[in-house]
């Protein structure tokens, strides 16, 4: 039916007049058959619509980068070094993004957290992978947001073959090599950089280290302990311009989303200003 000619011309129709439409996806069809024509998921849907109200939002025609999830460092053909990230931080930033009307580029390691609808998604696997796809996204952006949990090290040389047990040894020893900071790599002079800072201890005074070090505008400052992979994050913003810190209360991710994207729209605007 989707590929009707009738169904055609009605949809360029309505497509001339402005309507958003939302095409079916391919499947399996109530009569049996399988092609284009299952309504599409609700995470597209949701997608279109935040992209349709957040329409002259106060991020229009900005491009944002968000990096989300974590990274896998390959050891062997089945092995990696990952670690516990969700990638829910970053992708409730990709939503509260659209929501104010930015063009989204979702840089996604492996994620729990389902991936977000209405931005464009580039899905990476370890650290040297997100900083290719980060260097290519940033070009004509206007912010990068850096919320991936990037592996810091590396196995030196990843195995091509699974590495089996030898008889008689007990331990073994997989060399690690750092991985390039990708934050810290990103000329911020042409856009805006935010980073995250996840810290066991000294949470504050390690954060702050990291604006400069990294060169960005703000940090978002929290428990790593506490925030990786939970629904919930405490957290501080901190700001390389001395505008006093912003102390977030205890909330869902996706507030404090919200609060970070509302900072971002005001850096965006000082920097013009
Ligand atoms: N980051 C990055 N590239 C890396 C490591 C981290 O771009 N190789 C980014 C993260 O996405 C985050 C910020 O840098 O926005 C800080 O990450 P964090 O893990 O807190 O700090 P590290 O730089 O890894 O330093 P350390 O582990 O020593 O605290």
């Amino acid at each position: 039916m989707w590929h009707h000619p009738a169904t055609r011309a009605n949809v360029a129709t309505l497509v001339d007049r402005g309507v958003t439409i939302v095409a079916p996806e391919s499947g399996r069809l109530a009569s049996g058959a399988s092609g284009d024509g299952r309504l599409a998921s609700q995470e597209r849907l949701l997608g279109a619509v935040r992209r349709a109200l957040g329409r002259g939002g106060e991020l229009s025609g900005r491009r944002v980068v968000v990096t989300a999830g974590g990274t896998r460092e390959a050891v062997d053909p089945v092995r990696y070094i990952g670690n516990r990230s969700s990638g829910q931080m970053g992708i409730a930033i990709v939503r509260a993004a659209i929501d104010q009307g930015a063009e989204v580029v979702l840089i996604a390691g492996p994620t729990v957290a389902e991936l977000p609808s209405g931005c464009e998604i580039v899905q990476v696997e370890s650290a040297g992978e997100m900083e290719s796809a980060v260097g290519e996204a940033v070009r004509g952006a206007d912010a990068l947001v850096m919320a991936a949990a990037v592996a810091d090290f590396r196995p030196r040389d990843a195995s091509e073959r699974k590495i089996k047990k030898q008889a008689g040894e007990d331990a073994m020893t997989i060399e690690l090599v750092k991985t390039p900071d990708i934050l810290a790599g990103v000329d911020g002079s042409r856009l805006l950089k935010v980073g995250f800072a996840a810290e066991t201890d000294d949470l504050i005074e390690n954060a702050t280290v990291k604006l400069a070090s990294k060169d960005v505008a703000m940090i978002v400052a929290n428990d790593a302990v506490a925030t990786i992979g939970s629904d919930r994050v405490v957290a501080t913003l901190l700001f390389r311009d001395g505008r006093e810190p912003i102390r977030l209360p205890e909330s869902a991710k996706e507030e404090t989303a919200v609060r970070i994207v509302e900072q971002v729209v005001r850096l965006l605007g000082e920097r013009e200003g």
